[in-house]
């Protein structure tokens, strides 16, 4: 999921005490970016209308989880998300068949969240309260965004890369997200959520900022090889 600059954020008083909930577990200190992304590298995003995106991916199979494949995935995954500026990124979104995401994303109160979660399963009795319109945004159809409406509150489970279970819950923005990279994990990128008009208005619009857009991505990838150290790659 992408970032919109309209938005405002509260800032509350847990943000101080809590640098991040990382895994769904609150920790005291967080860098400026997680791990990950050190070891990582930038690949390709994929947009919309490429296959990958709109289908089913594939649950993580046992065979993987606890692999350095996998854990590669989600280093390169963290670094990618970085590199476009996003919150949040399955592994469809780099051309992966697997059903995963990442996400580093604030959450209305200002708390920060950041992790992976591995065959993630939304917990579809949050889904019909409480629904929340706000401007929604995806890396995979780069620059415009539009309103929709999501519940207010969504929890995720699955397992992290070496097959721990998982849980995480948020509000707000942070809900959004989950839902938005949920769905990506089976086929549906946000745009399909839209009436027939307003996904117009947006794939219109991509085409007049695509271009734009990634060379933003290209030129952030190059700053965060100063920042992070590695190369960048894929682009
Ligand atoms: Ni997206």
């Amino acid at each position: 999921m992408s970032t919109f600059e309209s938005r405002t954020m509260s800032e509350q008083s847990m943000a101080s005490q809590v640098a991040a909930v990382v895994q769904g577990r609150q920790v005291s200190e967080f860098g400026e970016f997680a791990p990950e992304a050190r070891r990582g590298r930038v690949l390709r995003v994929t947009q919309v209308g490429e296959e990958v995106l709109h289908r089913r991916c594939a649950d993580v199979g046992p065979e993987l989880v606890g692999s350095a494949e996998l854990a590669g995935l989600v280093d390169d995954m963290f670094r990618t998300m970085y590199a476009a500026e996003g919150v949040g990124l399955a592994a469809n979104q780099v051309g992966v068949d697997l059903r995963l995401f990442v996400y580093d994303c604030p959450d209305d109160e200002g708390v920060r969240h950041v992790g992976h979660v591995v065959n993630p399963v939304l917990d579809e009795r949050d889904l019909d309260v409480a629904v929340e319109v706000e401007s929604e945004g995806c890396l995979s159809v780069p620059g415009p965004h539009a309103d929709l409406g999501r519940a207010e509150h969504a929890t995720v489970r699955g397992v992290d890369r070496d097959g721990q279970p998982v849980v995480v819950s948020g509000s707000g923005f942070f809900a959004r997200c989950l839902q938005h990279e949920s769905d990506h994990t089976v086929g549906r990128v946000y745009v399909d959520r839209l009436s027939k008009r307003e996904r117009k208005r947006v794939l219109k619009r991509v085409e007049e900022m695509r271009e734009q857009v990634l060379e933003r991505r290209v030129e952030r990838a190059e700053e965060l090889v100063q920042e992070l150290g590695g190369a960048e790659e894929g682009l």
